[in-house]
């Protein structure tokens, strides 16, 4: 070949040869080939196993996606670009046989709301809201409107409430409704959704289970039901996580129950700590015993784990104190996202709640003094004395 074909083809599509790296290598090929195009057809017509285009999947996804399915349990998990863009695809796989309705909880991530409200609501989705910590609430919701499915998240953002999801589900699957849970804050090492008898379980990767603030990243895992559906609406709409990413957040998995049993031990003791310190009005955590939700945390989470997250009220501040408060932070990060290695605070008022009207705001409980802490894996007594000064 000239040097022209030889720069373009030399190098590349050499077989593997009989050695197995220890860590999967990053794939970016964004197409592949096979000795015969007869072995391509197979792997289009999935009769063989194989990959044949990168929107479809990828050796450095697959792997990611066989370890998120190993923790989450379920037949399979599609690993997509962003947390939301696994909200999206979960949701559309959820009612593509069901009527296109949702009841979700009151309680739910900022932009899920808008998810709902400003994309699904106009593309024809008719959504509801119910207060997912009342049983019978959500069951009357499901008889006067006749959903496809129901939409809830394990521990709640910012308020950490936790909805009694065993029991949802039962409601959900004695009506034909598909239960789809964002299991973000809680993770698969405290909570896993499909052995409760939820349908689709997300995650947003980038949080706890990537878990150092380098990539962004979610994943839907799917029961036997969706999977087939869940797979093939991603290779048409092409959500897929980047390769780059998926080697990122797959480097994350493999230290995230490490990370997030230390977290989940620091929580306790900071939350602890908030409870007596007189600047703080009021302390939501699932491990605090005035927890509204008790029994449920109870049944669903492990002794002693209760998440990682901490949110508090500080005692009569206003929107400039609570600013005040954060720009005194020394160690603590004063950023936006949670679950990462390092202990980070955001102000749901100005960030993740920004866009939810004050009433749904009020209804849910989100005050304006409300700051909302991911407690991290630093030495605790370094945290609670961060929190102290600016306090
Ligand atoms: C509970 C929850 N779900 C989903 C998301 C969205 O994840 P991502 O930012 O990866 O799209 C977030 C982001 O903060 C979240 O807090």
């Amino acid at each position: 070949m000239k040097i022209q074909s030889r720069a373009v083809h030399s190098g590349d599509r050499k077989k593997a040869g009989p050695q197995i790296p220890v860590s999967t290598p990053i794939y970016t090929a964004s197409s592949y080939f096979y000795d015969t195009t007869e072995q391509l057809d197979q792997v289009f017509a999935f009769e063989t196993p194989g990959y044949a285009y990168a929107r479809y999947d990828n050796p450095t996804n697959s792997a990611l996606e066989e370890v998120l399915t190993s923790l989450e349990g379920g037949r399979g998990t599609l690993a997509t670009a962003s947390g939301m863009a696994a909200i999206e695809i979960a949701l559309r796989v959820a009612t593509m046989t069901r009527p296109r309705a949702i009841v979700a909880a009151d309680a739910l991530y900022g932009a899920t709301i808008k998810l709902l409200n400003q994309i699904l609501e106009p593309l024809g989705f008719r959504i509801h809201y119910a207060d997912f910590c009342d049983l019978a609430e959500v069951e009357r919701a499901i008889a006067r409107t006749q959903p496809g499915c129901l939409l809830m998240e394990t521990i709640s953002n910012p308020l950490l409430r936790v909805a009694p999801m065993d029991r949802i589900a039962e409601l959900a699957r004695a009506a034909g409704v598909a239960l789809v849970v964002d299991n973000t804050f809680a993770t698969p090492l405290l909570v896993r959704p499909l052995e409760l008898g939820a349908h689709l379980s997300v995650n947003s990767l980038t949080k706890y289970l990537a878990g150092h603030g380098d990539v962004l990243g979610g994943s839907v895992t799917s029961d036997a039901e969706h999977y087939d559906a869940l797979r093939a609406t991603g290779r048409v709409t092409g959500p897929l996580l980047g390769p780059f990413e998926a080697y990122l957040a797959m480097r994350g998995v493999k230290t995230f129950p490490l990370r997030m049993e230390r977290q989940c031990a620091n929580a306790v003791e900071v939350a602890e700590w908030l409870g007596g310190h007189p600047k703080v009005e009021r302390v939501h955590f699932p491990g605090g015993a005035a927890h509204p939700d008790a029994e449920a945390v109870r049944r669903l989470l492990p002794a002693g784990q209760f998440g990682a997250m901490v949110s508090f009220e500080i005692r009569a501040a206003s929107r400039a104190e609570v600013f005040g408060f954060m720009d005194r932070l020394k160690m603590i990060v004063r950023a936006t996202s949670l679950g990462d290695v390092h202990s980070m605070l955001l102000y749901p008022w100005m960030s993740s709640h920004r866009d939810v009207g004050p009433e749904q705001k009020a209804r849910v409980g989100i005050r304006e003094n409300l700051v909302r802490l991911s407690v991290g894996i630093e030495a605790v007594e370094d945290i609670l004395a961060d929190l102290d000064q600016a306090l």
